[in-house]
């Protein structure tokens, strides 16, 4: 029995573990090893008003802009109102960001800043975060930290058919032992990350299979604005390069996207042409490589001097060199991915889920920050920031004392072994393709329908096949990944508009009488 148990080792997962006090007995579970998730790999930076020149209101202002009317104001003055608190808390647990000859923290720009604030380490801040939170929650002996153990499940009182519902714990896979434990706790939050595994080109680690918005969903939960899905604009394009993220900090220091022939396009699509949202930047590359019938654009640097380049990027320069190109002499290939979910399990301002004693952080949450396009680097400081917040809810709960609730171990015994592994693998790619095909940067209402249709007979099979054969990490994230499919895809039917990341070209226009309209899916009556 443990006072709190995080799923999630990133960002988000470990604040909260460190905010929290030492008398309390913390689990947390990772599906790998614990650094493993997006954080490990975030590179541009964590944005905070920092600059004596730069505003709170500054701050705000840009991301309202960038959500394209959809974030909740309270939320983003909250979360922007708390950067510079954000930044001390991880200067104090050591991460090593970069800094100015000066000793002032380095300050780069990316799309929709109208100022520098993103502090960054270097272009891989998310691996200095991670590493840093890591080391201290290793010197914390209140702390239990499981590797390679996937959440199943939430486990209710009302799944028990007890009164007073609440959420008392999850069973747990242990992939090393191949066993189903039950992690017994008085909170549970979920921490697990985004969703955008659903899609085939992803920039996201394999991990990204929205365990926790399906989990916070088979429990009841209210998940929203699922059809917001981010797809960053450049990633590099190589058969092996895995959709490797190329930072919007290449843009902020003076990239310049080009067709094949050379010529740049983006200001002919916005007035901010390379530093435009992320949204607009995506979809012009989309619109531009079906216009074209090319593979790829061009991301140039090349104009800067090698030194600069190596100093600023140096992990990306070292990446790119190993697939054969050369930033500092000519430009580099991209593609979009699918990067980022700005919708999720539905929260208040302490990351408080529909169900008591149930919460959720970081990208698996929806708190308003982002509305229909997150800001770059605003997602760290969400984890962050909500982190701690949630910490607050918790503690003040913490003494109170609860009734017992006996839970009945995992049941396998009506089960037996699959002689059909290949449903799995198929499934697996089915999902991925469509959703990029039918559910990605431009949509219609036709494509959407074709999803639709599709999902439905996959859910039914893949919860045929979860019915009748023993468990394995892959089957927990494929019915997981099946679930987010739908939520996205019955998300992005139900708003018949375009607006920030959900495009379609049945309804290019936003809809002024949508403007304040979040899309709100309840496991009661989908
Ligand atoms: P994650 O860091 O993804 O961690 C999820 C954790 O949950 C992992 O430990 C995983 O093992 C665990 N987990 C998942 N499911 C289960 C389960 N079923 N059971 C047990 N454990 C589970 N944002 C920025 O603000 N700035 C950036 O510069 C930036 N760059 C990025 C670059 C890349 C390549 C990517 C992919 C993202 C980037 N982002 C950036 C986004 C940002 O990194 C993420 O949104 C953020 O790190 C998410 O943190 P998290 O703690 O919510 O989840
Ligand atoms: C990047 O470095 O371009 C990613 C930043 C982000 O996703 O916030």
């Amino acid at each position: 029995m443990y006072d709190v148990l995080i799923i999630g080792s990133g960002a988000a997962g470990l604040t909260l573990a460190l905010s929290l006090p030492e008398t309390c007995e913390i689990a947390i579970l990772s599906k790998s090893i614990v650094t493993e998730g997006s954080t490990f790999y975030a590179q541009g930076g964590i944005s905070a008003v920092l600059d004596q020149y730069d505003t709170l209101e500054s701050h705000s202002q840009d991301t309202l802009n960038a959500g394209a009317g959809l974030c909740k104001k309270e939320i983003v003055d909250f979360t922007v109102s708390q950067g510079k608190a954000a930044i001390e808390w991880l200067q104090k647990a050591y991460v090593p960001f970069t800094y100015t000859e000066k000793n002032n923290l380095h300050l780069t720009q990316e799309g929709g800043h109208s100022h520098r604030r993103v502090a960054h380490a270097d272009d891989a801040t998310g691996q200095a975060i991670e590493n840093s939170l890591v080391s201290q929650i290793q010197s914390r002996p209140n702390i239990h930290l499981f590797e390679h153990h996937i959440a199943i499940d939430l486990i209710t009182r009302r799944k028990l058919r007890l009164k007073e519902n609440r959420c008392v714990g999850a069973y747990v896979f242990d992939k090393k032992q191949q066993k189903v434990h039950t992690f017994k706790a008085n909170f549970t939050i979920i921490a697990t990350g985004g969703a955008s595994k659903v899609y085939l080109y992803t920039s996201n680690p394999d991990g990204s299979s929205g365990d926790g918005i399906a989990m916070a969903w088979r429990a009841g939960c209210r998940v929203g604005n699922m059809e917001f899905m981010q797809f960053h604009p450049t990633c590099l394009y190589h058969p092996h390069a895995k959709s490797s993220l190329i930072t919007e900090a290449v843009r902020g220091e003076g990239g310049i996207l080009r067709l094949p022939d050379g010529t740049r396009f983006m200001p002919k699509f916005d007035p901010r042409a390379e530093l435009a949202p992320r949204d607009i930047v995506a979809r012009a590359i989309d619109h531009e490589m079906k216009r074209l019938g090319i593979d790829c654009v061009y991301l140039d640097i090349s104009h800067k001097p090698k030194t600069f380049i190596k100093k600023h990027f140096p992990n990306i320069y070292k990446k790119c060199l190993s697939f054969g190109y050369d930033m500092a002499k000519e430009a580099i290939p991209v593609v979009p991915a699918a990067h980022y979910t700005c919708g999720g399990v539905m929260v208040d301002q302490q990351g408080q889920t529909d169900i008591e004693h149930l919460y959720c952080i970081g990208e698996a949450a929806f708190t308003g920050l982002h509305g229909a396009n997150r800001m770059a680097s605003n997602s760290l400081l969400e984890c962050i920031v909500f982190g701690h917040a949630t910490s607050q809810s918790i503690i003040k709960k913490l003494a109170k004392h609860y009734t017992d609730t006996q839970i009945p171990a995992w049941d396998d015994s009506r089960v037996t072994d699959s002689d059909e592994q290949v449903v799995i693998n198929h499934n697996w790619d089915e999902i991925r393709r469509f959703m990029w095909d039918y559910v990605g940067i431009v949509r219609t209402t036709k494509r959407l329908q074709r999803a639709q249709r599709r999902i439905q007979l996959l859910l039914q099979e893949i919860d045929d096949y979860y019915c009748n054969f023993y468990i394995s990490a892959d089957l927990i994230e494929l019915r997981n990944l099946s679930i987010v499919a739908q939520l996205i895809i019955e998300s992005a039917l139900s708003r018949p508009e375009s607006r920030g990341l959900h495009y379609t070209l049945d309804y290019p226009n936003a809809d002024p009488n949508l403007a304040l309209m979040d899309t709100i899916l309840d496991p009661i009556t989908l």
